[in-house]
């Protein structure tokens, strides 16, 4: 292992990262809320989003419609926030519940489908308790337990990463929870370094040409981020602490042929806030007058190159990203205008026909150019959509396409299923209609049939909720003709509260 112990390295220790731990442990401890479980009513469709799942979940006969794919082979993780059958309290904030992996397994003409939630140190001392009693993301309770570190409210609720022979759960702001491939039991956090137990891995690592994986964890009690780079085989090579004195909420980056790309939002976390009881979501101040910062970091020795500046929004997700020869970066986006969307994402909002507040983020373009410190800003096209994924097998290619799922603008409800033409912007669309509630939709490749002109043939394959029937169902749409609708659809018998990411793990 390799660390690169240069001149704000070499300060980080065992002894810091303990203090790290120590100080969020302040943090989360003085920060204490009403409590507010307010939702009310019970239509179909808001029993739909209240859904409670029990601590393992598994169905071996699902109903599937239309046939699957003979070349579909392996298997689908997915995680996402859920809420704990049994327990009497409730979370509003889409991103509070405590992680739920799920495994769709595909043999080429079947599939069946098993799920559990993550036995984190918060799943399993709640457990115990028999209710919710740690503060979360957006949420503290007034008899919240003191935690000592991050990780003991970590919820392992935003990705599932499969790098180096190793099925990681993933959150934002703690450890790496790693799980069994087969049967999804929680192994253990991942400790990368002894100097970086519970030290934040973020939730959206790239995987690059060579098969290492890169990452950041953002530490805002210490103004620090870590900067990450795994091995192919998932042990730590190198790693680089940068001040982050204005620490904003950063839940995306990108990797190109040299750089990796951090955008950094005008959404910053307060100390006086926290120390004034606010949940970690509410310490955070938007600044209107503020830009977003873009740092392009060396990936040899992790510094920072160079910066830009860019007129002030938000992004949650960066669907891709190129690094021309000339050093000019291209990145493509969801793009907010400020960060409303992040302090509104209440699922049991108890209003009627309204599961997500109405957003609109624009797919936009940012030019780079290693000429000047401002970046260009254009639109690709005019869906509103979230969730990009690509072809790509590394995240150093230039994309052709790229997919997403659209917004309903007038119900917030994701409805559609979209693929991009990334050169022309032309959009392809397949709609669901409006009493279905979309997860994200990743693309697969299809290993049987060749590339042809760059064109990678494959598979869109994605969730969603049915809010008549309150089932979840999952299609499979060719990939480049999603208005013919999907292909295949496969039916559980329960309906499952709306997840964040998931990969696809091909069979050997
Ligand atoms: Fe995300």
């Amino acid at each position: 292992m390799t660390n690169i112990h240069n001149n704000h390295l070499s300060s980080f220790s065992r002894r810091d990262a303990l203090a790290l731990a120590g100080a969020a442990s302040f943090v989360f401890a003085s920060a204490h809320l009403g409590l507010s479980s307010a939702f009310a009513g019970y239509s179909h469709r808001q029993q739909a989003l209240n859904i409670r799942l029990p601590d393992q979940l598994a169905s071996q006969n699902p109903i599937i419609e239309g046939k699957l794919p003979a070349s579909l082979r392996g298997t689908y993780y997915k995680n996402g926030p859920a809420l704990r059958q049994g327990f009497s309290r409730s979370y509003k904030h889409w991103f509070d519940g405590d992680g739920f992996i799920q495994a769709f397994r595909f043999n080429g003409s079947n599939m069946q489908h098993h799920g559990q939630f993550v036995h984190t140190e918060k799943y399993n001392a709640e457990n115990d308790a028999g209710d919710y009693f740690f503060d979360t993301f957006s949420h503290n309770w007034v008899d919240s337990a003191v935690a000592r570190s991050s990780d003991e409210i970590n919820v392992a609720n935003t990705n599932i990463v499969h790098h180096g022979d190793r099925l990681m759960a993933l959150w934002e702001a703690g450890s790496a929870w790693q799980i069994n491939q087969e049967n999804l039991d929680s192994i253990a956090k991942v400790k990368w370094h002894d100097d970086l137990a519970t030290a934040p891995f973020s939730a959206h690592p790239h995987i690059d040409d060579d098969g290492s994986l890169w990452n950041f964890g953002q530490v805002p009690w210490s103004q620090k981020m870590i900067l990450y780079h795994i091995n192919p085989d998932g042990r730590l090579n190198k790693y680089n602490l940068l001040d982050m004195p204005n620490t904003s909420m950063i839940h995306d980056f990108a990797i190109t042929k040299n750089f990796l790309i951090l955008l950094l939002p005008p959404l910053t976390w307060e100390l006086d806030r926290a120390k004034n009881n606010a949940s970690f979501l509410n310490a955070h101040q938007w600044h209107e007058d503020r830009p977003v910062e873009i740092l392009i970091v060396d990936k040899n020795d992790l510094s920072v190159l160079r910066r830009h500046h860019i007129p002030t929004a938000f992004h949650f997700h960066i669907g891709s990203a190129f690094e021309a020869d000339d050093g000019t970066i291209e990145l493509d986006l969801c793009h907010y205008k400020n960060a409303d969307i992040v302090f509104n994402l209440h699922l049991n909002k108890g209003e009627k026909n309204l599961a997500l507040p109405p957003m609109n983020p624009h797919h936009n373009r940012v030019t780079l150019s290693p000429n000047r410190n401002d970046g260009k800003v254009t639109r690709i096209h005019n869906y509103a959509n979230e969730f990009p994924r690509t072809a790509s097998v590394a995240d150093s290619h230039r994309s052709q396409h790229s997919w997403s799922i659209g917004i309903d603008t007038e119900t917030g409800l994701f409805r559609y299923a979209l693929g991009v033409n990334l050169e022309t912007g032309k959009v392809d669309q397949y709609d669901y209609g409006a009493d279905c509630l979309l997860e994200e939709h990743i693309f697969v490749a299809d290993n049987d049939r060749p590339t042809m002109n760059g064109i990678i043939p494959g598979w869109l394959i994605g969730l969603h909720l049915d809010l008549l029937d309150g089932k979840t169902k999952l299609a499979v749409l060719d990939a480049y003709d999603l208005v013919a609708g999907p292909q295949a659809m496969v039916t559980l018998p329960y309906g499952l509260p709306p997840g964040l990411h998931g990969n696809f793990v091909s069979a050997a």
